[in-house]
């Protein structure tokens, strides 16, 4: 399981589904309500997490464009949604989809935009991101912002610095400072807004005039597989800063823990 691989995102979605913020998903809902029609456009969107996690509380007909620059995520997109779905059927390019009373209609947008954020369509009546913003640069997020003109954005899961696992380990603090240290390194964006991301947009998104609703939205992970993965991946991390040694990372990621927590920010903005 590497990076951004459609395994690890099946892995963490059962994570990111329980994490998100309920205020902030009642906000986008009532916004939205009494529509027909809805537009949504998902950025880094993977296999279409957002879309299955917003499905039930956006409007009975959704339009929802994918985008990502992994091809690979693109095409297991359908097959997931498929699977997902109570029907489902192929018109050209696009996916149909039947769900709980709901129509939706999926295309997918094949684009690196680290470059240019704006890769919506037109018509987009809501921007979404999961899992995205603490890879991008804060440089990044203010033209995504701009870009936005303010058409409403739903922004989930960014990393806000939080590693806390139960019971404690000697070793926390350093590999959590080296993690975040890591997570601020360029991701094709600039140098990552990381542990920033979420303080970052929401301040973007305030001084352009949005009206905010954010919140936490950790990860709380009993042992499982994921909890696994994830000590593995920030002990990876915190190696490759130099702060820790190999033997103290592995130290730190094969300690027994009831809890690990990783904290991330949801916040919706119209
Ligand atoms: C952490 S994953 C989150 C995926 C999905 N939103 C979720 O929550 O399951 C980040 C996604 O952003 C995509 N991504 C990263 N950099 C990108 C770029 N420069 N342009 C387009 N997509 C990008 C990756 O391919 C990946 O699918």
């Amino acid at each position: 399981m590497s990076g951004f691989s459609p395994e690890w995102l099946a892995l963490r979605e059962p994570a990111d589904n329980a994490a998100r913020n309920r205020a902030v998903l009642d906000a986008c809902a009532q916004h939205f309500a009494g529509r027909d029609v809805l537009r949504i456009c998902d950025l880094g969107a993977g296999t279409g997490s957002t879309l299955r996690a917003c499905a039930a509380f956006l409007p009975d007909m959704q339009q929802w464009t994918l985008v990502d620059h992994d091809a690979g995520n693109l095409a297991a997109a359908y097959d997931v949604l498929a699977g997902w779905a109570d029907a489902a059927s192929r018109a050209g390019d696009a996916l149909n989809l039947a769900w709980r009373g709901k129509a939706i209609n999926v295309r997918t947008r094949v684009r690196d935009f680290a470059r240019d954020p704006a890769c919506w369509p037109e018509n987009t009546n809501l921007v979404t991101a999961s899992a995205l913003f603490d890879l991008t640069s804060a440089a990044w997020i203010a033209r995504f912002v701009k870009a936005l003109q303010r058409t409403p954005l739903l922004g989930a899961l960014s990393f806000d610095g939080v590693i806390a696992g139960a019971p404690a380990h000697a070793l926390d603090a350093r590999i959590s400072a080296a993690f975040n240290q890591h997570q601020k390194s360029d991701k094709g964006f600039g140098p990552a807004a990381g542990p920033d991301a979420a303080r970052v947009l929401e301040e973007e998104l305030a001084e352009s005039g949005f009206a905010l609703t954010a919140g936490e939205s950790p990860w709380v992970l009993a042992p499982s597989d994921l909890q696994t993965a994830t000590a593995q991946g920030v002990a990876g991390a915190a190696v490759e800063t130099g702060a820790v040694t190999r033997a103290e990372a592995d130290e730190w990621r094969a300690h027994a823990r009831t809890q690990l927590v990783i904290g991330h920010r949801d916040v919706f903005a119209a």
